[in-house]
C-alpha cells in the first residue's frame, strides 16, 4: 500500500536547493519504485497536480505530473525547446499553502527525461500541462512560484 508523504512547506532550504541527477541504478530499485507510488498517492490524497521530490523532502531529480491518461514520472528532465509566446496564469503549491499567483510561463515546451521505467522521453506540452512541466522543473532547481508570481493572494 503505498503510503503518504510530509509535504516541505516554505520557507525551508530543501526547497531552495538545486536537486542531483537520479542514476539508473537508482531508477531500476525497489525503494525508488515505492518513492514513486508514495509521491503519486502524497500528490492524489492533497489534490495536487503535480509533486516534485524536494518538496516530500528529497533534492533528487524526480517530479510527479498527474496528466489526464496516466500520471507521468518525470526523471532528470531537461528542457530543450520553448516557444516564444508566453502566457499568465494562476498557480498554486502544496509547499507554499493558501498562496496563489500569476505566473508568466512559455506557452508550450519541450522536454526530454527518464521516466521510472528507466525509457527515454520526449514530450512537448503545451497549454495547462506546459505550465506544470515548468512549475515542477523549477522545484527541480529550487525555484518556488512566488519568486516569479505577481498578484500574491493569501487565501
Ligand atoms: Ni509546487
Amino acid at each position: 500500500m503505498p503510503k503518504l508523504l510530509k509535504i516541505i512547506t516554505h520557507p525551508n532550504d530543501i526547497l531552495q536547493k538545486k536537486s542531483q541527477e537520479i542514476s539508473r541504478e537508482t531508477i531500476k530499485s525497489k525503494e525508488f519504485q515505492i518513492l514513486c507510488d508514495d509521491m503519486f498517492e502524497t500528490m492524489i490524497k492533497k489534490d495536487g497536480i503535480g509533486l516534485a521530490a524536494p518538496q516530500i523532502g528529497k533534492n533528487i531529480c524526480l517530479s510527479v505530473i498527474n496528466s489526464r491518461e496516466e500520471p507521468l514520472y518525470i526523471i532528470n528532465p531537461r528542457i530543450i525547446k520553448k516557444s516564444w509566446s508566453k502566457e499568465w496564469g494562476e498557480e498554486g503549491c502544496l509547499s507554499v499553502p493558501n498562496v496563489f499567483g500569476k505566473v508568466k510561463r512559455n506557452s508550450k515546451i519541450t522536454c526530454v527525461y527518464i521516466d521510472r521505467n528507466g525509457k527515454k522521453i520526449k514530450i512537448s506540452p503545451k497549454g495547462l500541462m506546459a505550465r506544470v512541466f515548468q512549475h515542477e522543473i523549477d522545484h527541480l532547481d529550487g525555484i518556488l512560484f512566488i519568486e516569479k508570481a505577481k498578484n500574491i493572494k493569501n487565501n
